[in-house]
């Protein structure tokens, strides 16, 4: 399957998917969301993927949504192709974890994109900001909602407003990324967790995704209740049997995602 804006690699268990425009600093134009849309259908497809990382150069994860491109675009267009909803759609769509590993610049699309992802790991040049108010936008593939549930309402505002951009430090503290690394070790960690999640068993990792996910959509009571029932179902499975058989015999478990 040819890609013209991404690299695609699959080592063990782990589908890398690269964001590949550095013309343009990965900057989101109409071919990479539907290549991207693409990959990750393509990867929740494949058997032999179970973790994804999304990641892109060491300057930019992505800058946003190509400016160029979006600059000639009428209210109708955006309004009737649903611009970038169907494409995020499949990204929210994609059960197996996805781990984003960002380095250098997180703006507008580029800091939403990160968002969609399961969790954040950052190198120490990361830089998020949805400067989207500059040109005279808001962002629009979730950036007020998603920044404002990680970092609270008033560093929200302010990065809505103002435009400014946040260091990863500052995006560590507010909780907006899990882990910040030396630039240079920024895959390597990627990796690292992504393997580690590649080795348990599929059905507890769906099911966390799945659990960690509604309580952004619920209630805490219907949350628990759905986290509670979660945990029972998965006393149906070999895997449970497995996981604690192998921790009282003082052994690894071999899970069989069964
Ligand atoms: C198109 C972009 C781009 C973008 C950078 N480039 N960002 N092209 N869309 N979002 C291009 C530049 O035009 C330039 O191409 C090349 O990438 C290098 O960028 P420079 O600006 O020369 O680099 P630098 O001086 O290092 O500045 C980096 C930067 C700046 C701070 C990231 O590029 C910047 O501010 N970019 C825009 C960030 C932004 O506003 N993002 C939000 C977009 S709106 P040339 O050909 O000139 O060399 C959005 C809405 C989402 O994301 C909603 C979706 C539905």
């Amino acid at each position: 399957m040819a890609y013209e804006t991404l690299l695609v690699d699959i080592t063990d268990h782990v589908a890398v998917i690269r964001l590949n425009r550095p013309e343009a600093l990965n900057a989101l134009n109409a071919q990479l969301m539907e290549e991207l849309a693409r990959a990750m259908r393509a990867a929740q497809d494949n058997d032999k993927v179970r973790c994804i990382v999304l990641t892109g150069s060491e300057k930019a994860f992505a800058a946003g949504a190509d400016i160029k491109e979006m600059s000639k675009k009428t209210f109708v267009e955006v309004f009737t192709s649903d611009f970038f909803t169907p494409e995020t759609e499949d990204i929210l769509r994609v059960r197996k974890p996805i781990i984003a590993a960002v380095s250098g610049y997180a703006l507008g699309g580029g800091c939403e994109l990160a968002m969609m992802c399961d969790f954040i790991i950052a190198s120490d040049t990361a830089r998020f900001g949805q400067p989207e108010i500059n040109l005279g936008v808001v962002a629009g593939i979730g950036g007020t909602q998603r920044l404002t549930r990680f970092v609270g309402k008033s560093k929200s505002m302010d990065m809505h407003l103002t435009g400014r951009f946040m260091d990863a430090e500052e995006a560590e503290r507010s909780g907006l990324v899990s882990r910040v690394v030396p630039v240079k070790k920024l895959m390597d960690e990627a990796m690292d967790a992504a393997r580690k999640i590649a080795e348990k068993s599929q059905l507890t990792v769906m099911t966390v995704k799945e659990a960690v996910n509604r309580s952004y959509e619920t209630t805490l009571r219907e949350g628990i209740l759905f986290e509670r029932r979660a945990f029972h179902a998965l006393f149906a499975t070999e895997d449970q049997s497995e996981g604690m058989a192998a921790f009282l015999e003082k052994r690894e478990a071999q899970f069989r995602d069964r």
